[in-house]
């Protein structure tokens, strides 16, 4: 393990400084370098300086990454749970880097941890409600904020986002990490090659069954349960909208060029009756027709379709459906001119014209004998490079890159390649799709969160294989 950790530093080091400048000339849409940010105070040996809000779950598999790296150091954590930050304590002492200092005690106590001057970047694992006021007090301390997804549950919260890093010059980047997954930048590199032809429609979703991660134990959430029950469940009682749309719209996005000579313009959304939690608590063992929690009267339609209008006339269906028993699946369509794939994990198919039999699906897994697969041939190159050394980051690879991603722009200075106004018009499409559903499926409009940068800002997300 440590031998690779040192060869991937090394090709990292004999890239930057190229690689800088390059970055610093195609980031189109924010400032290339960052003028407020607190870089390499307090470091004694250059390194990337991390401290970590919220290190539940999400937190602490984040953590596992970056200590898997001999360019950061962990300077400070917080979470409000202390077996979170004993269990985070243990997993960086174990990893031999110094104790980092622990904070503590109140929701708030967050803003001591970002006082500190020996912090360059954040990473921000908290439930959904703190996410942009987490992100916007990071910048405001003059530390890059890596915020999970989604970023933002309300309009004004997309705008906090904007206008913070506007304001402030510190970026703030949505860790998406399924934009790094490997057959989706495969895709992306397809679209690139101009394989589809001009994009005409995608879809995209989060299909997921989340019923045992809504209860749990049993049919319990809110402050006596575990983990996400304790707080995401909340949504589905209040919120009927889709509300988590990032890890499918975030892929489509950047094959769309969306914020960068693209935009979302407007969208609609319906949602269906609301029956698959209630059914689930009523036939739970633990549950059943007499349990309390089976009178709730849950708001989450079971299944949420937004159809999404783009500036360049596409169309995207974006779908959230975590009630129902179902195999997971982000359900991604990508269709041009030329030709089309329905990929996922477990079926991956592509159509072009010309070179597919007539009417007739190709799997994108499987060449033709002795010839490389669709996947293989169009692997993008950051995976061919990194991945090897990506295996067994989480998620099959994909969360090593998006904190390859976060590390490298905080060290560089640089805008990272999902940036603050990704993290809005991905993020908008909650209260969006929300205020669609609430009156009656009418058309909802998204704000230009860039100010009409995007018509003329060029995409920057994975150009190459440095990060
Ligand atoms: N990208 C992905 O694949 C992925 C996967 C899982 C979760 N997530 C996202 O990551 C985030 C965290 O999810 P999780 O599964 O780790 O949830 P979790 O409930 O396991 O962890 C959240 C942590 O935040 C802490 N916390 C809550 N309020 C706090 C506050 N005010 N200050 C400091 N700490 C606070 C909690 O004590 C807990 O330890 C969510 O936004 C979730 O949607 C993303």
């Amino acid at each position: 393990m440590h031998s690779m950790k040192k060869e991937f530093t090394q090709a990292h080091t004999d890239v930057s400084r190229r690689n800088f400048i390059k970055t610093s000339a195609l980031t189109g849409l924010g400032l290339a370098v960052a003028p407020g940010l607190s870089f390499g105070k307090g470091s004694k040996d250059d390194k990337v300086q991390i401290a970590f809000i919220g290190v539940g779950g999400r937190g602490r598999s984040h953590l596992n990454n970056i200590l898997k790296r001999d360019d950061i150091i962990v300077t400070a954590i917080c979470d409000i749970d202390q077996t979170a930050i004993d269990k985070t304590l243990n997993m960086i002492k174990k990893a031999g880097f110094k104790k980092p200092e622990s904070f503590s005690g109140s929701k708030t106590a967050y803003l001591d941890l970002l006082a500190r001057e020996d912090i360059d970047g954040v990473i921000i694992a908290t439930p959904w409600v703190w996410h942009t006021k987490m992100a916007v007090d990071s910048m405001k301390a003059g530390k890059y904020a890596g915020v999970e997804v989604s970023a933002a549950n309300t309009m004004a919260e997309c705008w906090d986002l904007v206008n913070t890093y506007e304001e402030t010059g510190v970026p703030t980047m949505i860790l998406e990490n399924v934009c790094y997954r490997r057959d989706v930048m495969a895709v992306l590199n397809m679209v690139r090659q101009d394989v589809f032809g001009e994009l005409i429609h995608g879809r995209c979703g989060y299909r997921h069954d989340l019923r045992g991660v809504k209860f749990n134990p049993g049919v319990t959430f809110g402050k006596d349960a575990n983990s996400e029950a304790r707080w995401r469940t909340q949504h589905s009682l209040g919120r009927n909208a889709d509300l988590y749309p990032t890890h499918g719209i975030g892929p489509i996005a950047n094959m769309m060029n969306i914020n960068r000579g693209n935009r979302f313009l407007s969208l609609t959304a319906h949602a269906t009756k609301a029956r698959g939690l209630k059914d689930y608590i009523v036939n739970h063992a633990a549950g059943g027709p007499e349990h309390p929690n089976a009178n709730i009267n849950w708001k989450l339609g079971d299944v949420v379709t937004s159809t999404i209008n783009t500036a360049n006339g596409e169309t995207i269906i974006v779908t959230h459906d975590t009630n129902l028993p179902r195999p997971y699946s982000l359900n991604f369509e990508v269709q041009g001119v030329k030709g089309i794939t329905d990929f996922d994990y477990d079926h991956r198919r592509i159509y072009v014209e010309g070179t597919s039999k007539a009417h007739s699906w190709e799997n994108m897994n499987k060449g033709e004998e002795g010839s490389p697969s669709w996947l293989e041939k169009y692997d993008h190159p950051l995976w061919k490079k990194y991945g090897d050394y990506a295996e067994g980051s989480g998620h099959g690879g994909m969360d090593f890159f998006v904190d390859n991603a976060f590390v490298e722009s905080v060290k560089r200075k640089v805008n990272p390649p999902l940036d603050a106004y990704d993290a809005a018009a991905w993020s908008a499409i909650s209260p969006l799709s929300e205020r669609s559903i609430a009156e009656g499926n009418a058309p909802q409009y998204f704000p230009d969160f860039t100010r009409g940068k995007w018509m003329w800002a060029k995409p920057n997300f994975a150009l190459d294989d440095d990060y």
